[in-house]
């Protein structure tokens, strides 16, 4: 029954197969699975290793096993433990004895390290793809609302004006670093470890480039006991998924608060959001916190893989088959969490005239007011100490700095004119922030267009 039976005098216990065997989750690299064997058995007719003739019957036997598994007509085994072993014993139930020559000059160590690797490059290319797509929704979105001004917060405390596409574009900055992230890790996923064996090479000539060619590595691996045993490509695959879900935890989290009553800035689109079983006048925003709980579930899998692999001696050990189930998840999370914040975003609708009725709160232009003293020749940190007297009146008196007339401006600093009127106002705050990085809708058209140029989109 077993690929290794032969030193065994017993069956495997029923438990020991029931704990082991990592099928009923490595079964998702099948494809991967295949694809490699295809090209391990093609390379060994190439070279002679084995004959053609049953490279070929192998070859064929494997691409009809892809089109039952894919058609529903195979059920994978337990006792066949892995993926591996269920389709190389498939194959031998197929084709007879030209399958038992397929495992010639390989090992299951090499065998998962390939597939696993191979797996993870289609799950970066689609998690790429998926980024790219958001990227191009927040430069739509910035784009859309270049200049409507909006309050910018530290410590969670109304600080200066910004403008939203300002705010929306301080996402797309981050996740364009998030898909670079994810490019760079590609590059070290990119390496082909088949032909390393157990751990030790093997001793038929095996031609590892040509392997590598037909699967579309840009490198072999060199070294057979590192090939096995490395799973950094893996645990560095996590970690860009965990530093993209931290972003979008931060995005989903301001959106939260922003669709709040108390913010009332934005409103979900129904089709986005939930209600509540007992409270009838609940819209949740369900989407955006689920977003925000997963990020601690991929945090957790990032744990997960890091503990498996810390102190592990040389080389594969049966502890790495745990390493998969915590790839999977981070992956599925991603993709999943991107998939729906794309719409749930692309939905919103921003209240304008709350987000423009909140700005008069909270002194938002109290930096101005002081720059606008140093235009006047006042030294900024007097400057600072006059507009912070000027605060606390206003906070005294329930009045905005804006609301103060000119005498009372006069009696914090002669310095104060009728141009301050015109200088405090919101939208010459954000206009006059054109630092090349800053809020003006100037600069931000003018990052926009460069994020055009990066995505390709010009
Ligand atoms: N299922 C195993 C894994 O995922 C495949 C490699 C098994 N190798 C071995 N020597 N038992 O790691």
């Amino acid at each position: 029954m077993k690929l290794w039976g032969g030193r065994f005098e017993k069956n495997t216990s029923q438990l020991v197969d029931a704990f082991q065997n990592s099928i009923r989750f490595d079964w998702r690299m099948y494809k991967q699975d295949i694809r490699g064997s295809v090209a391990h058995a093609r390379m060994l007719g190439d070279k002679g290793i084995i004959p053609r003739e049953d490279a070929r019957l192998i070859i064929d036997g494997l691409l009809e096993i892809l089109e039952d598994i894919e058609s529903g007509k195979i059920e994978f085994k337990e006792e066949a433990e892995d993926i591996h072993m269920n389709i190389e014993s498939l194959l031998i139930q197929k084709i007879g004895d030209a399958g038992k020559k397929l495992h010639t000059g390989r090992s299951r160590n090499d065998q998962v390290a390939l597939d696993f690797r191979m797996y993870l490059k289609d799950e970066m290319d689609e998690i790429i793809h998926l980024i790219r797509k958001l990227c191009g929704l927040l430069l739509k979105k910035a784009e859309e609302n270049l200049d409507i001004i909006i309050a910018g917060y530290t410590h969670m405390q109304k600080a200066q004006p910004i403008t939203l596409g300002h705010h929306i574009m301080a996402y797309f900055h981050m996740f364009c670093r998030d898909m670079e992230r994810f490019c760079d890790c590609y590059k070290r996923t990119d390496i082909m470890p088949l032909g390393s064996g157990a751990l030790a090479g093997t001793t038929y000539d095996l031609d590892r480039e040509m392997v590598a060619r037909e699967l579309n590595f840009e490198s072999i691996s060199e070294n057979s006991m590192d090939a096995v045993s490395d799973r950094d490509f893996a645990i560095e695959f996590i970690s860009c998924c965990s530093i993209i879900m931290m972003h979008l935890s931060r995005f989903c989290e301001e959106l939260v608060l922003w669709n709040s009553h108390e913010f009332g800035y934005i409103e979900m689109d129904d089709s986005m959001a939930t209600g509540s079983s007992i409270m009838p006048q609940k819209k949740n925003p369900d989407v955006a916190e689920l977003i925000r709980g997963k990020t601690g579930r991929v945090y957790g899998d990032l744990m997960t893989i890091l503990t498996i692999l810390k102190a592990l001696p040389m080389a594969y050990n049966k502890d790495m088959q745990e390493d998969k189930e915590a790839a999977f998840d981070a992956a599925d999370t991603v993709k999943g969490c991107i998939n729906v914040f794309i719409p749930m975003f692309d939905t919103i609708v921003y209240n304008k005239e709350r987000i423009a009725e909140k700005l008069k709160e909270g002194f938002l232009n109290a930096t101005d007011a002081a720059d606008y003293l140093v235009g006047k020749g006042v030294a900024f940190r007097d400057a600072h100490e006059v507009v912070g007297n000027m605060v606390n009146y206003c906070i005294k008196n329930k009045k905005t700095l804006e609301d103060l007339s000119l005498k009372e401006f006069k009696t914090f600093n002669s310095s104060f004119e009728a141009d301050v009127y015109q200088y405090i106002k919101m939208e010459n705050c954000v206009i006059r922030r054109s630092t090349i990085g800053g809020p003006s809708p100037e600069r931000v058209l003018e990052d926009i267009e460069k994020g055009k140029r990066y995505l390709g989109l010009l």
